[in-house]
């Protein structure tokens, strides 16, 4: 079975036909999915979900570019919602600089809050990190994060980098981009990492695999993945399968 690990089936993209892909994918070979909270609004959504289907599960946490609008009230809320039992991890959290707002400072300081919240809530982080790589790293050590665990979703820094996150133990959260054309540093970094680090991710509805790109995304499209990372791997699709999907259970703590 595959176990998505990065998912935002709350998102618009969904509303006309959340319910039949989601009730379609058990019959895909999908098993499992984390839906990940990136607006304050979405983890609430992500509850629902959550508390709809067995399969899937919620990750809480405000996305950086989405950091704006949190005050400490709103953080209480966040922090509730982080410690129901339907709830695998704190996420998605990190830096993002591609957009030149919300400045790195008020960034900075919610990703610090919320590592802070998961080590409260003893939950695994999910970060997000776009041409922010110093600056994840250092607030990563800073917050000794090897303790909380964790994956680095969307891995897009170079294979050198990944020696950092495999030296805090983390996980990489690995999707579409791989089945690019000039993916080259990201089919690097595969071969160069562990396959017991690995976990895979649509991030859907982003991020569609050849030969969907550009379209719609959601689990289904892992299966692309899955193929372009047995063979980069040198391993069957079969074993990528059950890897990646102990992996997953391990990052988020879940019986296999
Ligand atoms: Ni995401």
């Amino acid at each position: 079975m595959i176990f998505d690990t990065h998912a935002h089936y709350d998102d618009h993209a969904f509303d006309e036909d959340r319910e039949e892909v989601l009730k379609a994918l058990p019959g895909a070979g999908v098993g499992r999915v984390v839906n990940i909270g990136s607006t304050i609004e979405s983890c609430e959504k992500c509850l629902e979900l959550a508390r709809r289907y067995p399969y899937v599960y919620a990750a809480i946490g405000v996305h950086p570019s989405e950091s704006e609008p949190l005050t400490e009230e709103i953080f209480e809320t966040v922090r509730r919602q982080c410690m129901d039992q339907r709830c695998v991890a704190v996420g998605e959290i990190g830096l993002d600089y591609y957009w030149p707002e919300p400045s790195a400072e008020i960034q900075k300081k919610w990703f610090v809050r919320q590592l802070q919240l998961a080590r409260e809530v003893n939950k695994p982080v999910v970060i997000h990190s776009r041409e922010a790589c110093r600056d994840t790293l250092d607030i990563l050590r800073g917050e000794r994060a090897w303790e909380l665990g964790g994956i680095i979703h969307c891995y897009s820094y170079s294979p050198e980098t990944a020696r950092e996150y495999l030296d805090m133990d983390f996980f990489f959260g690995i999707g579409g981009v791989l089945t690019f054309k000039n993916a080259k540093k990201l089919k690097e970094t595969v071969q160069y990492v562990p396959m017991e680090k690995i976990v895979i991710e649509t991030d859907s509805p982003y991020l569609a695999p050849v030969p969907n790109r550009g379209k719609r995304n959601d689990s289904r499209n892992l299966a692309y993945v899955v193929r372009e990372m047995a063979a980069i791997k040198g391993i069957s699709e079969e074993e990528v399968r059950k890897i990646t999907w102990e992996n997953a259970c391990r990052l988020y703590r879940m019986e296999e």
